[in-house]
């Protein structure tokens, strides 16, 4: 097997494109030089047009899960009532995140593979007025499911005036996002996404309500004070060492979004959505999801009349190509195929034409090539990108 080959095809980290991986080998710079303030002063207007938001983009060292914990302890104070809206593992993780801080959390659940329903948080708020914040997640990475946050944002504005505040690691760069135009308050993403970096930045933007929130927040923070990136980002700098590699391969990778153009960029992962689709469903597999809730970024395949993990470990030790397995109940229940970032339909066809071996190699009976044939005609019909 060819050596340092691999087809990652998990729902971040995801692979890392070539002028990106140069970008980042750039000779380290002095964080206080007027060098990292000229690249800080860059890369905010193509943060913004991926964000859709007028606000400033903090960029902030850690995970996807330190920006989801920002966004928690900036806002709401010990004790406040707050609806997190769980439709998988990671809506799951914002409620616990909010425990930790020591909120009164209501949780609304809607079944895996099931995108939220805006009426029903909207009928929660106005029986709930005491509610301060909303936590939802963009694209339940879990599950495969596009939350409508757009129709979400409606809904709360119509009931309450609970911030919202949304988990977007998974979609960002990736899906339609207009954060001031729907109103979200929060938007988080993480730099191991569509964003097509390796982890360890997180980004983070804010609207005008949730800064006046958080200038009267009593939660105790330090590193997390989202004031204190506020106040740096408008003089071009951060409080903290900020991770400069991953900012060098931020303002290449933030290039190449550019030059695709953001429209190409969303209409390509939803080319490889429907690709994918339309493949499991020629090979007579399950999908967890429906059309309508399906995510451009990953999808979630039912592990019916085979073993998930077996299929897994095959597709790993025979062709090196990475599937996510399911996480927590849906644990050897579900597969999961990563479309998001540096990736192509003909990625795609790839992909599928080498699960269907690792399928035929776990006995199940498949037509060899029939997943492969339905996603080629959806390319040739969407318009090869
Ligand atoms: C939707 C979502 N939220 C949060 C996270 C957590 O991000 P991290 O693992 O970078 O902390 C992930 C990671 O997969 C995710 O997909």
């Amino acid at each position: 097997m060819l050596v340092d080959y691999q087809l990652l095809r998990i729902p971040g980290p995801t692979p890392v494109p070539p002028s990106v991986e140069r970008a980042m080998l750039s000779p380290m710079i002095g964080h206080r030089n007027q060098e990292t303030k000229d690249l800080l002063r860059r890369l905010k207007p193509g943060l913004q047009k991926v964000f859709g938001t007028n606000e400033d983009v903090m960029l902030i060292a850690g995970s996807g899960t330190a920006g989801l914990e920002i966004a928690v302890c900036n806002t709401v104070n010990p004790g406040d009532e707050v609806l997190v809206i769980v439709t998988g593992s990671f809506g799951e993780r914002f409620a616990k995140i909010c425990e930790a801080y020591h909120l009164q959390v209501h949780r609304i659940r809607f079944p895996n593979g099931k995108a939220l329903q805006p009426k029903a948080i909207k009928t929660f708020l106005e029986t709930n007025p005491t509610i301060k914040a909303v936590f939802a997640t963009y694209c339940e990475t879990s599950t495969g499911v596009l939350n409508p946050i757009q129709d979400l944002a409606i809904q709360i504005k119509q009931a309450s005036d609970a911030l919202l505040i949304v988990d977007g690691v998974s979609c960002v760069g990736a899906v339609d996002t207009k954060m001031d135009d729907w109103g979200i308050d929060i938007l988080v993403t993480g730099s191991q996404k569509a964003f097509m970096l390796p982890p360890g930045l997180t980004l983070v933007a804010v609207s005008q309500k949730a800064w006046s929130h958080i200038y009267h927040n009593k939660q105790p923070r330090y590193y997390f004070d989202l004031r204190k990136y506020q106040q740096s980002l408008y003089h071009n700098t951060t409080p903290f060492t900020p991770p400069l590699s991953l900012l060098f391969g931020l303002e290449e990778s933030v290039r190449l979004i550019e030059k695709e153009g953001l429209f190409t960029v969303y209409k390509r992962h939803k080319i490889m959505k429907e690709m994918i689709r339309a493949a499991f469903t020629a090979l007579d597999l399950d999908l967890l999801t429906n059309d309508l809730d399906a995510s451009p970024t990953v999808t979630a395949v039912k592990a019916i009349d085979f073993s998930a993990e077996e299929l897994r470990k095959i597709a790993k030790k025979e062709f090196n190509l990475v599937l996510a397995g399911g996480q927590n109940e849906l644990k050897g229940e579900i597969f999961r195929v990563g479309h998001m970032g540096y990736c192509s339909p003909a990625d795609m066809l790839l992909t599928i034409s080498l699960i269907e071996i690792a399928l035929l190699r776990l006995g199940k009976q498949v037509e060899l090539g029939a997943g492969v044939r339905a996603a080629q005609l959806i390319w040739i019909q969407e318009g090869l990108v």
